[in-house]
């Protein structure tokens, strides 16, 4: 089609971007269709508006340091799982009792591109070694299924999590064929319901459209803030409504430990007329790079370490901890109506963030260019940033060991969130959970292996133990199926009971 018939050259004249169409003449008709549908389906006038604003942001938040703006989160609003040990149990029924009643969801940020893994294909996918070699979303799925079961068989009720998937353009078709290719993991296909996040094009320090080749714009997902526009466009608020949604749990797909629809976060936020809560780990160290809850000018919000000074990110409280020391694990409750009125009333009123990043062009030579240093800036929403909407926010703190540990990184010697230090993260816990249990190890000789085994150089021995979700969500499992023999240090517990390896364990 012809861009001045169809009005196209005419839109990006009056937006500046006429550059888009400067190799038109040497594109051919497939990438001429493709590029006029790319430009059909664009806002350039609201995407210069998000340019402005988003710089105009990140201008004034170089300008001034969050620093004297910030407090703690106070205790009034804070459970803690070590703290509150007496109301572990009520929420955790509290909780259940929603699930078993249909009102909770559970809904899955899926729409990265997992850069910093270096993996082309999406995150959920990956196997990061475990012995039974399940990936992200089978783990997850599993936790569904076991849940599920547990609230049926507390309340004798037959219940579901529908599991909502944000997916984005470059993520949707392999992770939706993945999911087919393996029978939704046992989940049934109907409460699994998958959408797409919005995509916006990459722009140079002028406000320009950056093209990645003749024919092509260079887009990136919006951010996993851009979840409260989807949810609106593609009709997953009306879904949740018609199925009763209640209570919705927002994860990340890359934390190895995450809960999925913890029905003790829930419990203690419903418990608490919570409209929107934050489950948190205590950062210890100043310089991590996890966001810190907090309140700013009296409202709740997330800071990222790289906005405060390190004098800030360094200061403590009387009792010797950080006194920012609420890390962000990004894992948010929601209640529907807050996420309804996100929706249907804040959303617009977020503010893009600016991430300066070195983008691949093409030059006005049509040449391909690498930089190798920042050209431009890709915009983001956050999905924290509608903390501040919520009349009542409460923050939930649990333990490192027992619920996070994100895989961003590949491999590499003293990597952090890596795929090893995920796989080491599963089976330790799971090992902790024979133990707490009341069961112990034995080897082949029927010694005693010691709760911490370790190498002859005195390095910890990571215990090769894997239980499946499908036996225990977490850690509920009768210490009888844990007494087991172990020849080999790999030992697996899966549905049909204890792996080949530990059957003839007493
Ligand atoms: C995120 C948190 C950070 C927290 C850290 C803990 C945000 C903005 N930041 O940081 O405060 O301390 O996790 O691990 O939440 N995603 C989308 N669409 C996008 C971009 C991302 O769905 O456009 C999803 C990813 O698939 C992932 C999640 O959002 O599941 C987090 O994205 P990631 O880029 O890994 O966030 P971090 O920078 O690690």
């Amino acid at each position: 089609m012809d861009p001045n018939s169809s009005g196209i050259s005419q839109r990006l004249a009056e937006a500046g971007q006429s550059h888009l169409l400067q190799f038109w003449d040497v594109l051919s008709p497939d990438e001429k269709a493709e590029l006029t549908l790319d430009l059909q389906g664009m806002d350039f006038k609201e995407i210069n508006g998000f340019f402005k604003s988003a710089m105009k942001m990140s201008s004034n938040s170089k300008d001034e340091k969050m620093d004297a703006r910030m407090e703690p989160v106070p205790r009034d609003v804070l459970g803690s799982v070590t703290r509150d040990r007496d109301s572990l149990r009520e929420w955790e029924a509290a909780g259940l009792l929603c699930i078993s009643q249909n009102k909770v969801a559970a809904l899955l940020l899926a729409g990265g591109q997992g850069t910093r893994l270096g993996v082309s294909y999406p995150k959920g996918m990956y196997d990061v070694g475990l012995p039974s070699h399940k990936t992200l979303f089978q783990i997850q799925a599993e936790r569904i299924l076991k849940l599920q079961e547990l609230a049926e068989k507390k309340h004798k009720t037959k219940c579901s999590i529908p599991w909502y998937i944000m997916t984005s353009g470059r993520t949707m078709e392999s992770t939706k064929e993945f999911f087919s290719h393996h029978n939704y993991f046992g989940l049934d296909q109907k409460n699994v319901v998958f959408f797409q996040q919005g995509m916006l094009p990459a722009m140079d320090y002028n406000g320009k459209i950056i093209l990645e080749n003749k024919g092509k714009l260079s887009m990136a997902p919006d951010g996993n803030g851009g979840l409260y526009r989807a949810l609106g466009g593609q009709g997953i608020l009306e879904d949740m409504q018609q199925r009763g949604i209640e209570c919705i749990h927002v994860y990340c797909v890359d934390n190895i430990l995450v809960k999925v629809a913890d029905p003790s976060f829930i419990g203690f936020c419903v418990q608490k007329r919570a409209y929107c809560g934050a489950k948190v780990v205590e950062k210890t160290n100043p310089t991590e790079a996890v966001g810190v809850v907090c309140k700013v000018d009296g409202h709740y919000q997330v800071v990222e370490y790289s906005e405060i000074t390190l004098a800030t990110a360094e200061k403590r409280s009387s009792d010797g901890r950080l006194m920012f020391n609420a890390g962000n694990v990004a894992n948010h409750f929601f209640s529907f109506s807050f996420l309804k009125d996100i929706v249907e009333k804040y959303e617009p009123k977020l503010q893009h963030h600016v991430a300066q990043k070195k983008i691949p062009y093409v030059n006005e030579k049509g040449q391909m260019i690498k930089p190798d240093k920042p050209n431009g800036i890709k915009m983001e929403k956050f999905v924290f940033d509608i903390f501040q909407f919520a009349n009542k926010f409460v923050v939930y703190e649990v333990l490192r060991e027992d619920e996070f540990s994100p895989l961003k990184n590949a491999d590499s010697q003293d990597g952090k969130d890596t795929p090893t230090t995920a796989r080491h993260a599963l089976m330790s816990l799971h090992h902790r959970w024979v133990l707490n249990a009341g069961g112990h190890f034995i080897d082949e000789n029927g010694r005693r292996v010691p709760a911490i085994p370790s190498l002859k150089d005195g390095t910890d021995l990571p215990i090769k133990c894997e239980i499946s979700p499908l036996v225990s969500y977490g850690g509920e499992v009768r210490a009888s199926e844990m007494l087991m023999r172990l020849k080999d240090p790999t030992l697996m517990i899966d549905e049909s009971g204890v792996h080949e390896l530990v059957k003839n364990g007493v």
